[in-house]
């Protein structure tokens, strides 16, 4: 595969925050999806993508957890790192894991620190104008941080849970000023998550930096979904999926053939041998 985007953001050899915001400013939606691991990180690389979200999703879709309020710090940071080495041109986005960023600017800050030791090119945390304070001592510090508005995994029990957000004109009305505050405080993007479409496109023109959208329509600057989603890997088929490949099947029917192959003593085979 050719390793030359065709679309989205051409050119750069690596992907800066400026692109992003010259790539809102130029109508061209560009591409986030999460990675977790390097042959995947590899692969979206190759294929052009040009954010790679270290997601707390890890917990869920790689680490077996319930919620991503159980993925840990110890946890961004092995992943994160796992990714960074692996790529060259995408921006690496890590996410705060829950209880990292929420009592303050300086427990944001040191726990930003470490991501981007790690490897992240920027951060990313879950909420509006209440966060804004650490988004400032964020920005101030020279680590670029995405927001999260909308539907915010980590918050799934206070909002009872997957549901989309904004659909009533004071939500939408929150979620536009809240926008509007992380954008003041230094936010560089911010990821609009289970959002009516037009509630995520009147943010979106409301912004100067861009918005990613996952169940928030086409009018996003940009798109992210869960890699094994968007490869059918996970069986999720959530509204806002479009599955691009069958992954599941085909990972189980090539277990299979090992298998039956291995009962019957065809695998190995000489050419796989030594003398
Ligand atoms: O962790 C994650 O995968 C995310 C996406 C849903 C945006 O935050």
């Amino acid at each position: 595969m050719s390793t030359e985007p065709s679309a989205g953001i051409a050119g750069p050899a690596t992907i800066r925050l400026r692109h992003l915001k010259q790539a809102k400013e130029q109508g061209r939606p560009f591409a986030m999806l999460t990675a977790y691991d390097q042959f995947a990180a590899k692969a979206f690389e190759a294929a052009g993508v040009e954010v790679l979200l270290v997601g707390d999703s890890v917990g869920t879709t790689v680490l077996g957890y319930d919620s991503t309020t159980s993925t840990t710090h110890q946890d961004m940071l092995t992943f994160t790192g796992a990714v960074a080495r692996s790529v060259t041109r995408p921006l690496v986005v890590a996410d705060l894991a829950f209880g990292t960023y929420e009592a303050g600017p300086d427990d944001a800050l040191r726990h930003s620190v470490e991501l981007v030791r790690a490897g992240a090119g920027a951060v990313k945390l879950e909420g509006g104008e209440e966060v804004a304070p650490q988004v400032r001592a964020l920005a101030r510090a020279g680590i670029p941080v995405f927001g999260h508005l909308g539907f915010t995994p980590q918050s799934v029990n206070s909002l009872s849970g997957h549901r989309v957000q904004g659909r009533d004109p004071e939500g939408a009305q929150k979620m536009r000023e809240d926008a509007l505050a992380l954008q003041s405080a230094g936010a560089a993007a911010i990821v609009l998550e289970l959002v009516p479409a037009a509630v995520a496109a009147s943010v979106t023109a409301s912004l100067a930096v861009p918005t990613i959208g996952i169940g928030a329509g086409p009018d996003c600057d940009g798109q992210v979904l869960v890699w094994q989603d968007m490869a059918g890997l996970s069986g999720f088929q959530g509204k806002f999926v479009k599955t691009f490949a069958q992954l599941r099947p085909q990972l189980e029917r090539a277990a299979q053939q090992y298998r039956a192959e291995v009962a019957e003593r065809s695998y190995p085979g000489p050419e796989h041998s030594f003398e």
